[in-house]
């Protein structure tokens, strides 16, 4: 074999990166990785698994029906996060209320354990979106809702794993974005994506359109944009949505393009999460050279009042979210 770095020495090798840091991050990293692995096993098994299939027949605090992959998934990722005693608590889209862990560590996770869950039955792409956090409340006490009510600015860290014709972790700590391909056979994350950046132009657009009546005038006038044909600009772009929000980001991220999930006239604020759909994926996207905004002002930057508050979501390519937040401010 040639030589490989596995995400184990890479996460060792980064630990420069936290200053006096005990190794605390490195075992809150390598907690992620073995659940994703975990997931990941069960996901390519998933159409042979009756009980892994379809709905729990639950619902979330936002109302949607959990499936049994949802359930699954949140309970891996606490466990092993529980397990690595580093971290104090977890905010988790399928829990209504932040789950209090271990007093004496540094550490909140913010998650969404399983993305698109809308495809699991399917078979198409999947994901998990993570962010992580220093608590503000003292190490020592139990963790508090403050310490989850933090801006996107204050991640030390945030991934995304993709369950895809691979299974991919990606993850950033502010020094860039690094992309790692699971291989099954050996039980290890390689690192195949270096230094991940999105393509100079961008020619993807990604939403759904079944919204678009719903959707402010501004948006409209965008997706016409995108339509439009002007070949000196690349245009028309080439519409593509999975429905995943981690996949829809992926394909983005690798090819060129933007992720647009914008506030309808029935749901003001859009759909995706603040804390686990929307910052940790901002974070990578302006690692890697792109932007993240809810059309107005940068995603990171909104002062979160609610664990699980929305937000219009637009991210990508910086050239392309600026021409969205232009359209906005011009009509609306
Ligand atoms: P989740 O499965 O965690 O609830 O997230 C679903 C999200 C996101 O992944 C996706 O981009 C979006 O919902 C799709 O929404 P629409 O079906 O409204 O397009
Ligand atoms: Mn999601
Ligand atoms: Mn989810």
């Amino acid at each position: 074999m040639e030589n490989v770095t596995t995400l184990g020495e890479f996460i060792i090798e980064r630990q420069q990166d936290f200053p006096g840091s005990s190794g605390e991050f490195s075992r809150l990293l390598s907690a992620i990785r073995l659940a994703s692995k975990i997931v990941s096993q069960k996901v390519n098994k998933a159409g042979l698994l009756s009980y892994i299939v379809g709905s729990a027949g639950s619902e979330n605090i936002q109302g949607e029906a959990q499936q049994k992959l949802d359930v699954y998934a949140n309970i891996q990722f606490i466990k092993a996060l529980r397990q690595r005693k580093v971290v104090c608590g977890i905010a988790s889209e399928e829990n209504d209320e932040h789950i209090t862990l271990n007093e004496s560590g540094s550490y909140i996770v913010a998650i969404d354990p399983l993305d698109g869950s809308s495809n699991i039955d399917v078979n198409v792409s999947i994901g998990t979106i993570f962010s992580i956090y220093k608590r503000v409340s003292p190490v020592g006490t139990p963790v508090t809702d403050a310490d989850f009510l933090q801006k996107g600015t204050e991640q030390v860290a945030a991934g995304y794993v993709i369950y895809g014709s691979s299974t991919m972790l990606v993850y950033t700590t502010g020094n860039g974005v690094n992309g790692f391909t699971y291989d099954p056979g050996i039980g290890v994350f390689i690192l195949s994506h270096r230094n991940m950046q999105f393509p100079a132009n961008g020619k993807i657009y990604s939403m759904n359109e079944g919204n678009f009546f719903r959707s402010s005038k501004g948006i409209q006038e965008y997706i016409k944009f995108a339509q439009g044909i002007e070949p000196n600009e690349n245009r028309p772009y080439t519409g593509r949505y999975i429905g995943s929000l981690v996949a829809d980001f992926h394909r983005n991220l690798i090819k060129g393009g933007v992720y647009l999930y914008p506030a309808t006239d029935q749901s003001p604020n859009g759909k995706l999460r603040l804390l686990y759909e929307c910052n940790p994926l901002a974070f990578i996207a302006e690692q890697a050279g792109g932007k993240a905004s809810d059309g107005r002002q940068r995603i990171m930057e909104i002062e979160p009042t609610d664990l699980h508050q929305r937000a219009p979501y637009f991210t990508g390519n910086t050239a392309m979210v600026d021409k969205i937040e232009s359209l906005i401010s011009e009509k609306g």
